[in-house]
C-alpha cells in the first residue's frame, strides 16, 4: 500500500482520489493539501482521507505522505515538484509538467539529481484503447508509422486560472495539445526525435490573451508526421479521437464522445452529471461508462505505483514531459512566426541521425512495385516503376 498525498483538492484531484480509492485499491489518500480550507476539508470527508491541510510544504513533508501527487494549477507545478525534492518524496505529477520546457527539464533534473521518482501523469496515454492500439503498433501490425494525429476539443476548462495565461502558461495547445502530442509520439516512437514544428494558433471566440484553437504538424527525424488538433472553442461535449496510418494499418480510435453508448433524455430525473464537458442533459446524450478507466486514470496509477515497487522508469516518465513542452514551445514560436520552427531538445535521450527508410518494394526483377487494384469487372492493374528507365507503367490481368 502507497500513502498518497494530494496537492490540489480540485477537479483532477478528485478524479485522482476516485481512481486512487476505486474498485478494491489498496493505496490510500492519506494527505490532502488545497488552496482553501473548505476545498481541503470537503475533499478530506469526500474520499475518507485522515489529514488535510492549507499548508503545502507541511503536506509533503508530512510523515503519512509517501508519494506526492501535484493536481495543481500549472504555475505551481515547479513550487510543488522542488519540495517532494527538499523532502524526497516520490513524486506524480499531472500534465502539462511545465509551462514551458525550462521549467521542465529543470524539475526532472531537479528529481533525477535527488534520486526522486518522477511520474508523469499523462493519463490519455494510459486508456484502454490507446493501450491496445500501441501495443498492435509495437508488434508491427500498422507497418510503419506515417502519420499519427490526435484531437482535443471541448468547450473550454472549468476553472479562472486555466484562462489567465501568465498562470496557466498558455492556452489550448499547452492545455489540451500536451495530450496530442505524446499520444502521436507514443505511436511513431519515443525513442524518434521530433525536430520541427508548423503550428496555426487564433483566439477565435474567446476573450483571453491566449489561443482557444490550433493545429499543429510536429516532423519526426525518421520522416513520420503527428498532427495535434485542440479547441477550447468546440461545440457539442469532449471530442477525443485518435488516427494512426501506416504502411500497413490503420487505426482509429474514438475515446470519449461517441463510444457506443447513447441515451435520450427529456432532461427530467435526478442528477445530470452525464460526462466530462457534456454540454447538454437532455436530447440525445453520449454518457460514458467508467470515466476513470475510460480517461486512462486506473492504467495510469498502476503503472506508476508498480514502477515506483519495481524501481523502473513508469511509461510516462518527467523526461516525457519535458520533450512535449519543448514540443509545444516550437509550436507557440511556429504561431508567430508562420515558419517551421526547431524543436530546441538540449537534453535528447533517444536516436540520432535517422533518415527516411527506403519505401521501395521489388515487383519482379525489372520493376518495383508501386499497387494493384481489382476493378468492378474483375480485371486487376498492377501499377509497377521500370527499374531502368524509371518510367511508370500499368500491367493488367484481365478477368476473362
Ligand atoms: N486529463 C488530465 O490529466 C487533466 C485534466 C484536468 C486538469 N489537469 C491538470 O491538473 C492541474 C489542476 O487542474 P484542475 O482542473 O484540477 O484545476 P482546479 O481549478 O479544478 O483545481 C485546482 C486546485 O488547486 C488548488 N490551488 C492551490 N493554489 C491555487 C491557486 N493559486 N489557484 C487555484 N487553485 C489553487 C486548489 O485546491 C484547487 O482546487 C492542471 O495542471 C491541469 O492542467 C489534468
Amino acid at each position: 500500500m502507497a500513502k498518497i498525498c494530494i496537492l490540489g483538492g480540485g477537479f483532477i484531484g478528485r478524479f485522482y482520489a476516485s481512481s486512487l480509492h476505486g474498485q478494491r485499491g489498496r493505496d490510500r489518500v492519506t494527505v490532502v493539501y488545497a488552496r482553501r480550507e473548505e476545498t481541503a476539508s470537503r475533499f478530506a470527508k469526500d474520499y475518507d482521507v485522515p489529514h488535510f491541510s492549507t499548508n503545502m510544504e507541511e503536506s509533503v513533508a508530512h510523515p503519512e505522505t509517501e508519494v506526492v501527487v501535484i493536481a495543481l494549477p500549472n504555475n505551481l507545478h515547479e513550487e510543488a515538484v522542488m519540495l517532494c525534492v527538499k523532502h524526497k518524496k516520490a513524486v506524480l505529477c499531472t500534465k502539462p509538467l511545465g509551462r514551458n520546457a525550462e521549467e521542465a527539464l529543470r524539475m526532472t533534473k531537479a528529481c533525477e539529481e535527488a534520486g526522486v521518482f518522477g511520474g508523469y501523469l499523462e493519463d490519455l496515454c494510459y486508456t484502454p484503447k490507446f493501450l491496445k492500439s500501441l501495443t498492435s503498433v509495437k508488434a508491427g501490425q500498422i507497418g510503419r508509422i506515417l502519420w499519427a494525429k490526435s484531437r482535443e476539443t471541448h468547450p473550454g476548462p472549468h476553472s479562472d486560472w486555466f484562462w489567465d495565461k501568465n498562470m496557466a502558461g498558455g492556452g489550448a495547445i499547452l492545455d489540451l495539445g500536451c495530450h496530442c502530442i505524446e499520444i502521436a509520439r507514443n505511436f511513431i516512437g519515443k525513442d524518434v526525435k521530433p525536430v520541427e514544428v508548423m503550428c496555426w494558433a487564433d483566439t477565435q471566440v474567446k476573450p483571453i490573451d491566449a489561443e482557444d484553437h490550433a493545429i499543429g504538424l510536429v516532423k519526426y527525424e525518421n520522416g513520420a508526421i503527428g498532427q495535434f488538433e485542440v479547441s477550447w472553442t468546440f461545440r457539442g461535449g469532449m471530442d477525443l479521437r485518435d488516427e494512426v496510418m501506416g504502411t500497413e494499418g490503420t487505426i482509429w480510435i474514438n475515446s470519449f464522445l461517441r463510444t457506443g453508448f447513447e441515451m435520450f433524455s427529456t432532461g427530467k430525473g435526478d442528477g445530470n452529471y452525464i460526462a466530462e464537458k457534456a454540454e447538454s442533459t437532455s436530447g440525445w446524450l453520449f454518457p460514458v461508462g467508467d470515466e476513470t478507466h475510460e480517461l486512462g486514470y486506473t492504467n495510469m496509477f498502476t503503472d506508476m505505483f508498480n514502477a515506483i515497487e519495481e524501481g523502473r522508469s513508469p511509461q510516462e516518465s518527467f523526461y516525457d514531459g519535458y520533450v512535449v513542452n519543448a514540443v509545444i514551445d516550437a509550436a507557440y514560436k511556429s504561431a508567430k512566426t508562420k515558419l517551421w520552427e526547431p524543436v530546441v531538445l538540449p537534453e535528447w535521450r533517444g536516436q540520432t541521425g535517422l533518415t527516411k527508410p527506403s519505401v521501395f518494394e521489388e515487383y519482379d526483377a525489372d520493376h518495383w512495385f508501386i499497387k494493384d487494384e481489382i476493378l468492378p469487372n474483375g480485371d486487376i492493374k498492377v501499377i509497377v516503376k521500370k527499374k531502368e528507365s524509371g518510367e511508370i507503367v500499368e500491367l493488367v490481368k484481365l478477368n476473362v
